[in-house]
């Protein structure tokens, strides 16, 4: 089989076999199970995968933050293979698996914080968010949960409570789950007090007491839970400020932290874990969730806490008939181990950097790009109408996404206002490839930034 290297369009997309398969997807799926490149997937190697029509495009979305490690790594392709002549199921809750122990050994090392951890695992990112809020909430004996404008933490009952995001997540599913109460998330860019982060002096971190006067008192919060950068939120990175001082008020009322690393973990900031740099600043984290990349697109969560925390939630409680299934705790164990040897938090350093000088030199050129802002290799810009005003180009967005898929790049929106493009490559991304993609963005931003300007 060819081995696939460099994006390249033969047909237009879609071609007819997708087409084929556009149309019998519109007979069968629901249109709110969404898709935004309009073909279907036949294989894939590295950061590329070649459509059913033979076109090849590098993947910038990484299967939405799932492929750090890259499509089909074959060590992990060989593990799982041989666990599949094995046996593939047993459930944890019935006949006990060796790997499901070793993967919890292996997070509450590498999880930050020197204290007793345990871990358990589930199957997707709502999961194992909706768990950590029955331990926070079983442990504390406490209701109340803090979420921030801004979050995603998933789709379910609880976790679609948690999101901030009103479309399409929340509307019309309500009503919603209670105890749920919304903060402020420090989003400089367009800070919601109307500040300048030159001269805020981190208003931010000074709300909570007010907070507390007016909404909800300290006593009834069982944990704050937040993203340490946002994802579907547009990659916002809070101030360490604002982390530091969240901690503390955590410390003094007896309220936990949950860290929802589910995008950002698994070295895609830089770090095995984006809260190793809250480490730096001597903030831990009470529980962390984690997926996405970890089973490298094999559905598996986790939910590493305390120990003592963790501990609280009574025996059979937690879990749940898939969870931490063999398969997918075998292939995550291999992540880890090929994550670690190949020093991919390095990794995700390199591509964070090289992607950053070349989007500071885009937006020197294209007015259309108001922000830039990226840990690791979380990177992203925020696209503007206008810089002043700040005005969202959403309907831009959207343009230079169709622009770049048509010519071989697969990129994401994000943020509230939809007016985000975030990067989440996989790690194995070579710098060749990252350059062929940013040139593909870069014309595409070219041409709506013209468009743009023509109407102006
Ligand atoms: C930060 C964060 N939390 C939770 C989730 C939900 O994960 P899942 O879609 O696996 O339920 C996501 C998914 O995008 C996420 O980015």
């Amino acid at each position: 089989m060819k081995r696939l290297t460099e994006p390249k369009i033969i047909c237009e997309v879609p071609g007819p076999k997708s087409q084929e398969l556009l149309k019998l997807r519109a007979e069968n799926v629901p249109i709110g199970v969404s898709g935004v490149v309009p073909t279907f997937i036949q294989r894939g190697e590295g950061a590329l995968f070649e459509d059913v029509d033979g076109n090849v495009f590098l993947d910038f979305a990484g299967g939405l933050g799932v492929l750090n490690i890259g499509y089909s790594h074959p060590e992990v392709v060989e593990a799982v293979k041989q666990q599949c002549d094995k046996y593939f199921h047993s459930s944890i809750n019935i006949v006990l698996y060796e790997q499901y122990v070793r993967l919890a050994e292996k997070l509450n090392q590498l999880v930050p914080g020197d204290f007793d951890k345990k871990t358990m695992f589930v199957n997707s990112g709502a999961e194992a968010n909706e768990n950590a809020i029955k331990i926070a909430r079983k442990f504390t004996k406490r209701t109340e949960i803090i979420a921030f404008t801004g979050a995603f933490h998933g789709r379910t009952l609880m976790t679609m409570t948690l999101t901030s995001k009103v479309k399409p997540y929340k509307f019309g599913f309500g009503p919603f789950a209670p105890g749920v109460h919304r903060m402020l998330f420090p989003y400089c860019y367009r800070c919601p007090y109307g500040l300048k982060i030159e001269s805020c002096e981190f208003h931010c971190a000074k709300q909570f007491e007010d907070f507390f006067l007016e909404q909800v008192a300290p006593e009834d919060i069982a944990a704050f839970i937040l993203e340490p950068v946002q994802g579907e939120g547009g990659f916002v990175i809070p101030p360490d400020e604002f982390i530091v001082e969240l901690r503390r008020v955590c410390d003094k009322y007896g309220i936990l932290l949950i860290a929802d690393e589910i995008q950002t973990g698994y070295c895609r900031t830089g770090k095995m874990f984006a809260t190793q740099y809250w480490a730096d600043k001597g903030v831990y984290a009470d529980i962390v969730t984690s997926a996405k990349s970890m089973g490298a697109g094999l559905p598996i969560s986790a939910v590493t806490a305390r120990a003592e925390i963790i501990g609280a939630a009574q025996v059979g409680g937690i879990g749940g008939t898939y969870c931490g299934n063999p398969l997918a705790s075998t292939a995550a164990l291999k992540v880890i181990e090929v994550m670690e040897r190949e020093f991919f938090a390095e990794k995700g350093q390199h591509i964070g950097k090289a992607c950053m000088k070349r989007l500071k030199e885009m937006k020197e050129k294209h007015d259309i790009i108001g922000d830039i802002r990226g840990l690791g290799a979380m990177i992203a810009i925020e696209l503007v109408k206008d810089r002043e005003t700040k005005e969202s180009a959403k309907d831009e967005t959207n343009k230079i996404i169709a622009e770049c898929y048509k010519n071989g790049l697969v990129i994401l929106s994000a943020g509230v206002r939809g007016n985000v493009i975030r990067f989440l490559m996989p790690l194995v991304v070579t710098d060749k490839q990252l350059e062929i993609g940013l040139d593909i963005l870069e014309k595409a931003i070219e041409m709506v930034n013209s468009e743009l300007l023509a109407l102006t």
